[in-house]
């Protein structure tokens, strides 16, 4: 069959296939320690359980207004004022099925040919996906280790063409867990000011940071940046709901009515019922997440500190999200019986075949010197799974 030339341009989620061959795996009795999962380990909340309940009692079973039941723009709206001071009316909040689909809504919204849309690297992997399936095209922004991936205006404008359009910006950012504090915020808001351009601001990983860093939504820089923000936030992430499938835009009238319209002849309405579930989740405030944070914060410690002493690999501390992302250069050359070392990919595949350890390589995410893991899983699997990974790198042998 002749495929239309968008479906071409992209390859599946590595993230969500690395994690289906982990299963798959585990599913044939092999004993995979698997650090490439993107979701907590923990139980959806009860209460928030208890409201889905609810719901399918109540018959609450069928079509909603498409762009999702007022209850739950009124508890988006409510937690958007308390964290951030933001003020957004319903007409100004889009909910969506999950915070992915959101993004996509956004990019069919806005994005077409000829566009050129700003990602700095690394960076989520549906990102560039998303940009391409819409015609435009993915510029990155280089960002470096060395300065913790901070984003200087200068960078950015190295970047800006007379056809730029928006910028995507994600902290905690996956996969690097690196958090913007106010002063890069700014920046990138002074430059989206001085060229027109819109924000697309990511921010599912806000309740997950650490070592008392404070998330700032850039929409609250002040009005004007505001009015250029699209704020991307859901569930998923801070209330261990990955499978309920809601995220939710917020940001100006006509941007989030074009996307509503686009949902209404796409998906229709989020499901009824995860829809209950989320007003639970966001009016039970931040309790849930703060215990799961003081959980990741100390797996988080280990995990580098245990990254850390292998040799070859180095890994900076993460100050959100919950992967962290090492770098593994110091590895490339070193050779084991059925190849060399040379790339993220190489060595994802040599752990996963030596070691039983599945991880995600850092080339989907725009980088080949890293690779991902995700500590949303035990200690005592960080433990094993790090065992397994220093073993299987000592027997890898000189460059
Ligand atoms: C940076 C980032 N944005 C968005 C999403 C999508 O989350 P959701 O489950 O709400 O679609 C993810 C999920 O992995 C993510 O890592």
């Amino acid at each position: 069959m002749k495929l239309a030339a968008r479906a071409g341009r992209i390859v599946p989620s590595p993230t969500l296939s690395i994690a289906a061959t982990a299963k798959a795996m585990a599913a044939q009795g092999i004993d995979v320690v698997d650090f490439a999962a993107g979701e907590p380990d923990f139980d959806t909340p009860d209460p928030v359980k208890a409201a889905a309940e609810a719901a399918i009692r109540a018959g609450f079973t069928k079509y909603t207004a498409s762009s999702g039941i007022d209850e739950l723009k009124q508890a988006i709206a409510k937690k958007l004022e308390a964290d951030h001071g933001l003020r957004y009316e319903k007409s100004q909040i889009l909910v969506s099925c999950g915070a992915k689909h959101t993004l996509y809504n956004i990019a069919e919204a806005l994005f077409e040919a000829g566009d050129e849309i700003l990602i700095p690297a690394p960076f989520w992997v549906s990102y560039q996906d998303q940009v391409l399936l819409n015609d435009a095209t993915p510029v990155l922004v280089q960002t470096h280790e060395a300065d913790g991936y901070a984003i200087t205006p200068g960078m950015l404008t190295a970047c800006i063409t007379p056809r730029t359009k928006a910028i995507i910006i994600n902290s905690p950012c996956n996969p690097t867990g690196a958090t913007y504090d106010r002063a890069s915020l700014e920046g990138i808001a002074q430059i989206a000011l001085a060229h027109d351009l819109t924000i697309i601001s990511d921010e599912i990983y806000e309740k997950i940071i650490y070592d008392g860093v404070r998330h700032v939504s850039i929409a609250s820089l002040g009005p004007e940046v505001a009015t250029r923000t699209i704020l991307v936030n859901g569930v998923s992430k801070a209330y261990a709901m990955t499978g309920w499938r809601i995220g939710y835009a917020a940001g100006p009238k006509d941007v989030i009515t074009a996307m509503a319209n686009i949902q209404s002849q796409s998906t229709s309405n989020p499901t009824s019922i995860s829809q209950k579930a989320a007003v639970a989740a966001l009016n039970g405030g931040d309790a849930f997440p703060k215990q799961m944070v003081q959980e990741f914060d100390r797996r988080r410690r280990v995990i580098v500190e245990r990254l850390n002493k292998i040799s070859g690999v180095s890994c900076r501390m993460p100050t959100g999200a919950f992967y962290a992302f090492p770098n593994i250069s110091g590895l490339f050359g070193r050779k084991h019986a059925a190849g060399t070392i040379a790339s993220a990919s190489d060595l994802t595949a040599y752990l996963l075949q030596e070691a039983k350890v599945a991880v995600v390589p850092g080339e989907p995410f725009g980088s080949a010197s890293h690779i991902r893991l995700s500590y949303a899983t035990s200690l005592d699997a960080i433990t094993r799974g790090l065992d397994r990974i220093d073993a299987a790198i000592q027997k890898l042998t000189a460059a």
